[in-house]
């Protein structure tokens, strides 16, 4: 590899984040590396897999043991972790085994909580091949599977031992999931970072056409933004809930309209709305949502929300998200680009007044 890779530091010590065009061809080598002498299976999607094995995500070069399953978010899901598990267990892997995880978020969090529970946890190399995988999901440690109750609500902390991120495999990610990533630096920016920000808005269409380069420094950024935010706080119990902007007015979105709306796509409103929000209870400089929204415009992403979208259920959504306390919504709001707003804690509890007022100039359906 000819670059440095950024590091991660959690609880229990730190993992290498590498971020190089053509990493993949290196897997074997770096697996090797970092699970010597370790039985090794990879875990990947069946979509991902026949794109590795036809060589579009580069030299498809593992021929270890591979275990697969369907793609998409169902999949994260107790059942199919039983079945990877049942699997390992009737392929006679040991406690001295160790896992690849190859694919996006919903593999990442799968095969972590696989990694993190067979034989009370393996070591595991994460490859992440999604946008978002490789800027979000891939750093903070965080596994898990969705239950009928939501998302993410069996899970546990167990950061890998690596992670390769080849931003050359993004060249196949449909368009929808490229922006999703898009979406997350723009937070990342927004939240951390002016530079990076105003860098995003200087080289707009650089990243939609996927330029390498390009790829290369974002991702590499966006991991350096997360990594010292949950290095401060491998808890979530303060800094860490700057990385939720945007997220709070997302995830009700996402729900309301009953997952139809992408989370890239959630996200992007939600960055708008939240800055609007903060702009209007005088936290953060005013035209900040104008230029956020300007951006994200130029990446593709919406700035509207979609016709249909109820705003009483919005609320009703934000009212019953698990961060709340006492009655109120409590926001991570921005102060102006690259910094967050900070007074008693880093969020912000927000009269649903305001979020109304807010939700009912936005020029939404
Ligand atoms: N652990 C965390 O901190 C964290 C953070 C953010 C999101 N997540 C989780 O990540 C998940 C979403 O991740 P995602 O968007 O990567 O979804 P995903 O893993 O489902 O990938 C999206 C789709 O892209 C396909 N794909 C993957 N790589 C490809 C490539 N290079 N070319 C073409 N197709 C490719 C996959 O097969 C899948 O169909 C959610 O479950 C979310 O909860 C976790
Ligand atoms: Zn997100």
């Amino acid at each position: 590899m000819s670059t440095d890779p950024v590091v991660v530091s959690h609880a229990q010590g730190s993992y290498p984040v590498y971020v190089e065009p053509g990493a993949i061809s290196h897997l074997g080598a770096l697996v090797l590396q970092h699970l010597p002498g370790r039985r090794v299976a990879m875990l990947v999607d069946e979509t991902v897999l026949q794109l590795y094995r036809s060589g579009r995500l580069g030299p498809g070069e593992w021929s270890g043991e591979t275990l697969t399953f369907p793609a998409g978010e169902q999949s994260k899901s107790r059942d199919t972790w039983a079945r990877l598990t049942d699997a390992l267990l009737e392929r006679g892997f040991g406690r001295d085994s160790g896992i690849i995880t190859l694919g996006g978020g919903v593999t990442g969090d799968l095969a972590g909580f696989v990694a993190a529970t067979y034989m009370r946890g393996l070591p595991y190399v994460q490859v992440p091949t999604t946008l978002l995988a490789m800027l979000d999901a891939s750093v903070g440690g965080k596994t898990g599977v969705d239950t009928a109750k939501g998302k993410n609500l069996v899970g546990a902390f167990h950061p890998p031992v690596a992670v390769i991120a080849d931003p050359l495999t993004l060249s196949t990610l449909p368009e929808r999931d490229y922006r999703a990533g898009l979406a997350e630096a723009v937070k990342h920016g927004l939240i951390a970072d002016r530079d990076y920000f105003e860098w995003m808005e200087t080289h707009a269409s650089d990243l939609i056409q996927r330029d390498p380069g390009t790829l290369t420094r974002l991702v590499r950024r966006s991991v350096e933004i997360k990594a010292a935010v949950v290095s401060d706080d491998e808890r979530e119990a303060g800094r860490r809930a700057i990385l939720n902007a945007g997220h709070t007015v997302a995830h009700a979105l996402e729900q309301v309209s009953n997952y139809q709306l992408p989370h890239g796509e959630a996200v992007a409103l939600g960055l708008v709305l939240e800055c609007e929000l903060a702009e209007q209870l005088g936290l953060a400089e005013s035209g900040l949502h104008h230029r956020v929204s300007r951006l994200l415009i130029r990446l593709g992403l919406p700035d509207r929300v979609p016709a249909g979208i109820d705003r009483t259920a919005l609320i009703g959504s934000m009212m019953a998200d698990k961060k709340n306390r006492g009655g109120q919504i409590h926001f991570a709001l921005p102060a102006t680009l690259g910094r967050m707003h900070q007074l008693h804690g880093w969020t912000t509890a927000v009269p649903d007044a305001a979020i109304r007022r807010v939700l009912a100039l936005s020029n939404a359906g």
